[in-house]
C-alpha cells in the first residue's frame, strides 16, 4: 500500500499550489474552551507577545498569510465564561507582528460601512510600508445591529452597505495611488524631497463617500495593500469580482465551495479580469493529534459548558429526540432509521454520516459537526487529504486554518500537515518572494484598476 505521503504524483512544477492562511482571532484559538486549556496563558487575550509567537509559528510553516477577522463590538453570548472572539485591535496587532516576522502576509478586516475611506487608506498603507509590502485589507460591509449600535446606528440595508462598499474601495485605492509611484526623490543634496506634480488630490465624490486627498504615503514594496473580501451573497460576489484578489470563504461541502468559487470567478470575468486573479479560500478547523481517539478526547476537553446546548442542536439537525443521559452511547438502529437530516442546515448530512459510523453522541459532537467550517479531528494526514480533495476538485485555491488551540495547534499543523502537502507537491517548500502580492501571484496594481 502507498504511504499517505505518496498519495498523489502531482508535481509542483506542473500545477498551481494551494495557499494557506492562519486565522488569528482572540489569541486562544477557535474553540470556546481554548482559554482554559493546560499550557495556555489565560492572559493571551491581551498579550501581543502571544500573537507574535503564533504568527512566527505560521511563518515557520510557510503560511502565505494571517487573517484577522473583526466585528467591532459584536455582543458575546456570555462574557462570564467565554473569551471574546476578536482581537483587541487588528491593526495594532499586525503592526506588532510586522516587526517580528519577515515573510508572512498580514490581512486585517476593515469595515467599509463603519470607517471613512481616508482612515482605511491611511492605516492599511502605513501597515503595508511598515511590513515591506505584506498588508492585505479584508474589505467587508459588516453585519449585525449590535456592531452598528457601537457607532450609534442601525445596520443599513444590503443595497446601501454594498453601494457604499463599492465607493469606499475605489476611493481607498485612488488614495493609495495618489502619491505617485516614483514621486519620492528624497535627495539631500539637491534639496528635492518629492515631485509635487506626482502627488495630487483625487477629488472623488460619490453618493456615499468622498475624499480630496492626496494621501501622503509612498508606495510599499508591493505598491499597495491587497484587497480581500469575505461574504457569500450575490452582492459579495459582485464586490469581490470587481476588486478582490482573494476571498475568505465558508463552505461545508465541495459542491457548495465549488459553486461559490465559480460565482466569484464569473463575477471577476464580468469586470474584464482574469478569473485566476481571484483566489477562493474556504475555512478549515483543525484538531490534529496522533489518532482519532486522542483528537476526540482533546475536543471533549475543549467543549466547556455548552454540551447540553449542542445536544439539543444536534437533535434538530438529525430530526430525532436525543436523551442527554445516554450521551455516551451510540444512536440505536431505530434512531438512525428515523433520522432525517435537516434541509436547513448544510452540516446535517455529515452529522448523520458520523452517527452511522457508530460514535457516541458525545463523540459525534466532538467531531465538530456543528462548528462553523469543516473540521478535521484526527491525524495530520486527514487534514492533508481533505485539502487535496477540495483543491483538486476545483473547490478551493487554498484554506484558512482555525486551530482549536493556538498555543500548540499551529505547531501541530505545521509539523503534521504541511510536510505531507509539500511531499505531495500541493504546497510550496518556501516563500517565492517577500510580499503578499508575490505570495498570491496577484498582478501589479497601483491606485485604481483601470479595467474596473
Ligand atoms: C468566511 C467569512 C468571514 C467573515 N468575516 C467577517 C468579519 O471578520 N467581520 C465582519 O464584520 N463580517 C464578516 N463576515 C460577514 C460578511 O462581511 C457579510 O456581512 C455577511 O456574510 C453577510 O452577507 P451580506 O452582507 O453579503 O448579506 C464574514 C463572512 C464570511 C462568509
Amino acid at each position: 500500500m502507498d504511504s499517505p505521503i505518496e498519495k498523489s504524483n502531482r508535481s509542483s512544477t506542473t500545477s498551481k499550489q494551494m495557499l494557506i492562511g492562519l486565522h488569528l482571532g482572540n489569541g486562544y484559538g477557535s474553540q470556546q474552551g481554548a482559554w482554559r486549556m493546560p499550557g495556555v496563558d489565560p492572559l493571551s487575550y491581551t498579550s501581543f507577545d502571544a500573537w507574535v509567537k503564533q504568527a512566527q509559528a505560521a511563518e515557520r510553516g510557510k503560511f502565505q498569510f494571517l487573517f484577522l477577522p473583526d466585528g467591532p463590538g459584536a455582543v458575546l453570548a456570555d462574557i462570564g465564561t467565554e473569551s471574546p472572539a476578536f482581537n483587541l485591535d487588528v491593526m495594532m496587532t499586525l503592526a506588532a507582528v510586522a516587526r517580528e516576522t519577515e515573510y508572512i502576509g498580514l490581512v486585517a478586516t476593515g469595515s467599509t460601512t463603519f470607517n471613512e475611506p481616508f482612515n482605511l487608506a491611511r492605516q492599511f498603507k502605513a501597515l503595508d510600508v511598515m511590513s515591506h509590502g505584506r498588508a492585505g485589507w479584508n474589505a467587508i460591509t459588516s453585519s449585525g445591529d449590535d456592531v452598528a449600535a457601537n457607532y450609534g446606528r442601525a445596520i443599513p440595508s444590503s443595497e446601501e452597505r454594498y453601494g457604499r462598499a463599492h465607493e469606499v474601495v475605489q476611493l481607498v485605492q485612488a488614495l493609495w495611488g495618489s502619491w505617485g509611484k516614483h514621486a519620492w526623490v528624497h535627495d539631500q543634496e539637491s534639496g528635492q524631497f518629492a515631485k509635487r506634480d506626482q502627488i495630487v488630490p483625487i477629488n472623488l465624490q460619490g453618493k456615499y463617500v468622498d475624499s480630496r486627498g492626496p494621501l501622503y504615503i509612498p508606495p510599499s514594496e508591493q505598491g499597495q495593500p491587497i484587497v480581500f473580501h469575505a461574504g457569500g451573497s450575490p452582492n459579495a460576489y459582485e464586490l469581490a469580482g470587481r476588486f478582490a484578489n482573494a476571498v475568505i470563504g465558508a463552505a461545508f461541502t465541495i459542491e457548495d465551495a465549488r459553486a461559490q468559487r465559480n460565482a466569484f470567478r464569473e463575477a471577476a470575468k464580468r469586470y474584464g479580469r482574469d478569473p485566476d486573479e481571484i483566489r477562493y479560500i474556504p475555512g478549515l478547523m483543525t484538531t490534529i493529534a496522533k489518532d482519532r481517539r486522542t483528537a476526540l478526547d482533546r475536543r471533549i476537553q475543549l467543549t466547556g459548558s455548552s454540551l447540553r446546548q449542542r445536544v439539543s442542536y444536534l437533535q434538530q439537525m438529525l430530526g430525532i429526540p436525543l436523551d442527554v443521559s445516554r450521551i455516551d452511547e451510540p444512536l440505536t438502529t431505530a434512531q438512525l432509521g428515523a433520522a432525517r437530516p435537516s434541509r436547513y442546515d448544510p452540516r446535517s448530512n455529515h452529522a448523520l454520516n458520523i452517527a452511522k459510523e457508530g460514535w457516541s453522541v458525545r463523540d459525534i459532537l466532538a467531531h465538530g459537526v456543528i462548528d462553523y467550517h469543516p473540521v478535521i479531528v484526527g491525524p495530520g494526514v486527514e487534514a492533508a487529504d481533505h485539502m487535496q480533495e477540495w483543491f483538486e476538485a476545483g473547490a478551493a485555491d487554498g484554506f484558512w486554518i482555525s486551530p482549536d488551540v493556538n498555543e500548540d495547534g499551529i505547531d501541530a499543523f505545521v509539523d503534521e500537515v504541511v510536510p505531507i502537502l509539500q511531499a505531495r507537491g500541493l504546497f510550496h517548500q518556501d516563500y517565492e518572494g517577500k510580499t503578499l502580492r508575490e505570495h498570491l501571484s496577484a498582478p501589479d496594481q497601483y491606485g485604481i484598476d483601470p479595467r474596473v
